[in-house]
């Protein structure tokens, strides 16, 4: 390829790269599970603390999601020069996914709450913009679309995950290794 980007991309992930990625993973982690174990939303209840914990962690989700975009891109890394064309085009196309589904995951968990009229605390404290006034109409057409983001980011995942444990076991091409501690010197 001519394109600058890959011409300046690293051959390995620093150590910011990695500790956003394992962050992400953590938080993801709790995010799912507070998500599944809060009680279900009906009517016009108000948020109780679980649902509370999972707005506020949401926003950190989206913070975070926003500092790797920025930081992959201005930090470009190399695909693994031993893959095939075809595992560097569908790790790609995973990799960009994951960022979009993050993203309107939380975009849509977002809208769905300021829709309901709740606000956004973050970490019970700073009061965050509603994406939208209180709108019972709006409530309706976006009702499940925070459902399918979450379950379609799920299933990319999950993809991911066993991309990884076969390059590991299978392949045993050290692919993992790019995102473990210590492989690498680079930022
Ligand atoms: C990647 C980040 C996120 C994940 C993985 C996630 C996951 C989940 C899960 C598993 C549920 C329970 C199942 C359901 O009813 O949909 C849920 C519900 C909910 N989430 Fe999220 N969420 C995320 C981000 C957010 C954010 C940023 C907000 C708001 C700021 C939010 C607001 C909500 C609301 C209001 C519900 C209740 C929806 C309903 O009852 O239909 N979520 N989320
Ligand atoms: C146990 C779970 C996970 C494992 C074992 C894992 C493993 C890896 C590995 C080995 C790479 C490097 C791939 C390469 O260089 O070709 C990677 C990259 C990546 N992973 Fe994961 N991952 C996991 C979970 C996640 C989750 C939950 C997300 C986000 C939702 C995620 C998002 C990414 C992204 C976007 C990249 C590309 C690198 C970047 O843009 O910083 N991973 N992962």
């Amino acid at each position: 390829m001519n394109g600058g980007i890959v011409e300046m991309a690293a051959a390995q992930y620093g150590t910011t790269a990695k500790w956003l990625h394992w962050l992400m993973v953590a938080v993801l982690i709790a995010q799912y599970s507070i998500g599944w174990l809060m009680p279900d939303i009906h009517g016009t209840m108000t948020p109780g603390s679980p649902m509370i914990w999972h707005l506020s962690i949401g926003v950190l989700v989206l913070a975070l999601a926003i500092v790797r975009l920025s930081w992959r891109v201005t930090h470009p890394v190399a695909p693994d020069p031993s893959l095939p064309p075809y595992q560097r085009i569908a790790s790609g196309v995973v990799h960009w996914l994951l960022y979009v589904l993050v993203l309107l995951t939380c975009l849509s968990g977002w809208l769905f709450a300021s829709a309901r009229g709740w606000k956004v605390l973050w970490l019970f404290w700073l009061p965050l913009p509603m994406l939208t006034p209180k709108n019972p109409v709006l409530l309706k057409q976006i009702d499940g679309i925070h459902q399918v983001c979450e379950w379609a980011l799920l299933a990319t995942i999950a993809a991911h995950v066993v991309a990884a444990v076969v390059h590991q076991l299978h392949f045993r091409d050290g692919i993992m290794r790019r995102m473990l501690p210590r492989s690498s010197a680079a930022r």
